[in-house]
């Protein structure tokens, strides 16, 4: 199913129940009631036969972090690296790795969007399906909404989405989010309090600088956040990664000077490989769209 169909949409040759059976009623206080999926798992799709290896210290650290959310502590990992070193990657074998029932909610920041006020706010709101009381979200925010209403409406979406199942909000190419879009999740990041969400959040520093404080404070701050700076694969990882691409084993020295070339950074040592297949598709799959009806 569409991740982005909305419930009243259908589709030739398919029940009605196809579309509804996958929902339940949660009682809110403030609007009523609301609709929101039934569990399911926090699913995503790595593309087919992706190779992955290494970064065990960081998975480590991510599912400590994801077991802090499921204790009720919001939390923040904010990964940061070069361009290619394997951020989105990471991100992807984790998703794929956390089976418990979960939302996912994702943006994926865009270089020639990043001028444009509430792109990867309206990102996040379009993976919702229905929202009721949130009128900046439902509308998709103008350009000049206050980011601090704008951050209240998505401090709610997420409070009513995690008393029902933790909640993953996937934010990649974080350095290029708007502006708007940025202190509105800052100021929702903030207010997290025995929330169950957990923020992903992927980098490359220089260009994140052009941010500002907010984020950088959330960032390097221990109470709430996890920071993993990504480096090159290791010399065994290296050997591992060539065989896993079904490339010929290379002997010991070959991959000293493979890592040396290349500092173990996995998009050049592909390339240096000869592994023509280049970049693995970004994007992860959203199963299933959380629901707060008008
Ligand atoms: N641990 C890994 N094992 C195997 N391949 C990897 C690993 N990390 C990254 N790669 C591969 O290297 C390439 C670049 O990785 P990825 O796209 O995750 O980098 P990135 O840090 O997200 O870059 P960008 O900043 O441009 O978004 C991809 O083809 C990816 O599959
Ligand atoms: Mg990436």
């Amino acid at each position: 199913m569409d991740p982005l169909r909305k419930p009243d949409e259908r589709c030739d040759g398919l029940p009605d129940s196809a579309f509804t059976a996958h929902y339940v009623d949660v009682p809110d206080t403030e609007n009523g009631q609301l609709r929101v999926p039934a569990p399911g798992p926090v699913t995503t799709v790595p593309p087919a036969g992706e190779v992955f290896v290494g970064r065990e210290p960081e998975l480590v650290a991510m599912h400590e972090e994801w077991a802090a959310v499921l204790g009720g502590q919001p939390r923040v990992v904010w990964i940061e690296g070069d361009a290619g070193i394997g951020k989105s990657a990471l991100i992807r074998r984790f998703l794929a790795q956390v089976a418990d029932g979960g939302f996912v909610l994702r943006a994926d920041g865009a270089e020639e969007e990043s001028a444009l006020p509430y792109g990867v706010v309206g990102q996040l709101a379009a993976s919702i399906r229905q929202l009721d009381g949130l009128p900046l979200l439902a509308a998709g925010p103008v350009p000049d909404a206050d980011a601090l209403a704008v951050g209240s409406e998505l401090l709610r979406v997420l409070g009513v989405l995690q008393e029902m199942n933790p909640v993953v909000v996937v934010i990649d190419d974080f350095q290029w989010i708007d502006l708007p879009s940025a202190q509105a999740l800052a100021f929702a990041v903030r207010r997290l309090r025995l929330d169950q969400v957990l923020v992903l959040a992927a980098a490359r520093p220089r260009e994140a600088a052009r941010l500002g404080d907010a984020w950088t404070r959330i960032a390097a701050d221990p109470t709430r956040a996890r920071r993993l700076r990504l480096t090159g694969l290791g010399a065994s990882e290296l050997g591992e990664f060539a065989l896993g691409l079904g490339l010929e084993p290379m002997s010991r020295p070959a991959i000293e000077r493979l890592r040396e070339h290349t500092s173990g950074h996995p998009l050049h040592a592909r390339a240096a490989r000869g592994d023509p297949t280049g970049r693995a598709p970004l994007r992860t799959e959203l199963t299933s769209g959380p629901a707060i009806p008008r």
